[in-house]
């Protein structure tokens, strides 16, 4: 049976990933610092927990152990994120090369490379990695998840406002199908020709019509501010370049995850 360990799956990605992998029969190892209660939504039942620490590398040889397939999920929301994310991919793709691992998946994101946001400077140094490593690499770039969009839209939710920037739109995808975009990966005969594949949801909406969808499912009167995003930041937005419309994998919409979100 193949195993997986899915790095950082106990994250809002990563334990889709388990679920997702465990749901094909897969044998699912997860890898992070803490692990999750049984109560915890963290905590997919199947999978078996093992701590380790990608920076410091403290358990991750032995966390390869019987390896086939790496997922790596990680991610920090800090300034610690270049840690994690770069030096954590150079240790976990060296341990998994010296363990005979076969092959490692990368979630990435849309264009990582186009922008210059420092959160995607750091996404791209470890893309990097995982190209020049030793390993068979998926890369797997998604768009925007549902959760994020709906948080962005939502900094000024207690005041009833809900926020969008001009001439943006996006392509929400859901977690549990990036999951399944994941393990396609993890798993399938072929890989991409050019290591990597991109994956959206299942339709590109403009960022007001998110932001009212969100303002009234929390029930708001769905006012939106709309205001200017400046800088490069704003132009890899505006010219849409987060966007995959010919690459709509993902199929449940923004609309459904909001009535199961907040249902
Ligand atoms: N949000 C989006 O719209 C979007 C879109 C496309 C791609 N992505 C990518 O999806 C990935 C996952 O994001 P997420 O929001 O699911 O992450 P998350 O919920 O913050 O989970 C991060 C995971 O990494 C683990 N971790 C952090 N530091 C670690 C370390 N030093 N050693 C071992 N494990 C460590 C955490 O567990 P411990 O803290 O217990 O170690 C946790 O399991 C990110 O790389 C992100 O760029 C996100």
């Amino acid at each position: 049976m193949t195993r997986i360990l899915v790095a950082g799956g106990t994250g809002l990605a990563g334990r889709a990933v388990a679920a997702e992998a465990l749901e094909r029969g897969l044998d699912v190892r997860v890898l992070s610092r803490h692990q999750p209660a049984r109560q915890s939504p963290a905590f997919v039942p199947g999978a078996e927990y093992v701590t380790a620490d990608v920076v410091s590398t403290a358990g991750l040889q032995q966390a390869m152990d019987g390896v086939d397939v790496v997922v790596d999920a990680l991610d920090a929301k800090t300034g610690k994120s270049r840690q994690t994310l770069s030096t954590g991919a150079h240790n976990l793709t060296s341990a998994a090369a010296h363990a005979g691992v076969r092959r490692a998946v990368l979630l990435s994101i849309v264009n990582v490379d186009q922008s210059r946001l420092g959160y995607y400077r750091v996404k791209t140094a470890q893309e990097q990695v995982y190209r020049g490593s030793s390993l068979e690499t998926v890369i797997v770039r998604a768009a925007q998840f549902h959760n994020l969009v709906a948080m962005m839209v939502s900094v000024a939710g207690r005041a009833g406002l809900y926020l969008a920037a001009r001439g943006v739109s996006f392509q929400p995808i859901s977690v549990p199908d990036t999951a399944r975009a994941l393990v396609d990966a993890a798993v399938g005969p072929q890989l991409p020709d050019d290591g990597m594949i991109s994956v959206g949801g299942p339709e590109v909406l403009p960022m007001e019509q998110l932001a009212h969808a969100v303002g009234y499912s929390r029930g708001g009167t769905g006012r939106v501010l709309t205001l200017p995003l400046p800088g490069s930041v704003g132009r890899y937005f505006q010219q849409g370049r987060n966007l995959v419309p010919g690459r709509a994998y993902g199929t449940e919409t923004f609309a459904q995850w909001l009535v199961d979100s907040t249902g």
